[in-house]
């Protein structure tokens, strides 16, 4: 497994992989690596022949006030998960001036609503910062394929469109959710909890799935379904940051169920902030 810090050499090394024919997937990450980033090496590894795996605490898409100085960056244990568990063939670390060279001043951004609503309207600029970034490394590895979670939706769909409207020669993979056994999503940040903590956590699932029962048991409208989630999110006396249903091409917000929904919420656990969501098809 190889690690590269350099731009310069990760150019020279995609172009070999180029030359030679390989088709490459990539998994970008922010590491403290878990199961869900695993999933997508996983996923990689079936339709690639050559695995990237990219490492970076990337400072744009963090607020004031945010926890990028306290991000987990375990990076001597990320690489060995990697080494000893996986078939990575490069993991690419950059540092910080590495990617925002003194002076840089260029970004790249999604200008519809699709940045805005969701986690851009509690987390503004958010989206700028993974727009920027995965733009920079999508120049940098130049994948076949790049690999997201569903866990980050938004962020997932608004990637695919900026691959899309900036003609990236990638396609954007997006795979499923992977839970812990009690439902909760796997997330670097689960490690901020507390016991207690991690005990009431499963309450953001727990209200997704009974927001799948009501629609399968016929209701169809969604501020009910909102209600209910929030209802029952509330009364495990954790604070709310937002319950949203929105259509999964655009993010507009739904009002009825119908057709592909996005049904997504965020909460915060003590100061930890969680996000989930399920995809209802009809
Ligand atoms: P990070 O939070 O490290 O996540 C890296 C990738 O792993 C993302 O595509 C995310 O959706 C996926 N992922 C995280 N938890 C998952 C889970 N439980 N199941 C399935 N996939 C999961 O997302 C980022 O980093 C950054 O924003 C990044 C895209 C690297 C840009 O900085």
């Amino acid at each position: 497994m190889k690690i590269i810090k350099e731009i310069s050499e990760m150019h020279e090394y995609t172009a070999k992989l180029k030359k030679r024919g390989h088709s490459t997937g990539f998994v970008p990450t922010m590491g403290a690596l878990h199961e869900g980033h695993l999933s997508l090496v996983d996923r990689a590894s079936a339709e690639n022949n050559k695995i990237i795996v990219s490492i970076f605490v990337n400072p744009t898409q963090f607020g004031p006030g945010e926890d990028f100085d306290k991000y987990p960056r375990p990076l001597k244990k990320d690489l060995k998960m990697l080494k000893e568990t996986r078939k990575v063939d490069c993991v690419f670390t950059p540092d910080r001036d590495m990617m925002y060279p003194p002076g840089a001043a260029s970004y790249v951004t999604l200008e519809n609503e699709m940045a805005n609503v969701l986690c851009g309207a509690s987390r503004p600029g958010h989206f700028k910062g993974v727009t920027t970034v995965v733009a920079e490394l999508l120049n940098i590895v130049k994948p076949d394929r790049l690999y997201l979670g569903q866990k980050d939706a938004q962020q997932a769909l608004i990637l695919s469109k900026m691959i899309k409207d900036l003609h990236y020669n990638t396609e954007a993979v997006i795979c499923p959710i992977v839970r812990e056994k009690d439902g909760l999503a796997l997330s670097s940040r689960n490690a901020y909890l507390t016991p207690e903590q991690r005990d009431t956590a499963p309450i953001l699932y727990k209200s997704l799935q009974m927001a799948e029962s009501m629609v399968e048991l016929g209701e169809r409208s969604a501020e009910t379904i909102k209600k209910e989630i929030r209802r029952k999110i509330k009364e495990s006396g954790v604070e709310i940051d937002y319950v949203e249903i929105a259509g999964t091409e655009d993010l507009a917000p739904a009002e009825i169920i119908a057709g592909n929904v996005l049904i997504a919420a965020a909460i915060f656990v003590g100061k930890t902030r969680l996000i989930d969501n399920t995809i209802i098809k009809i």
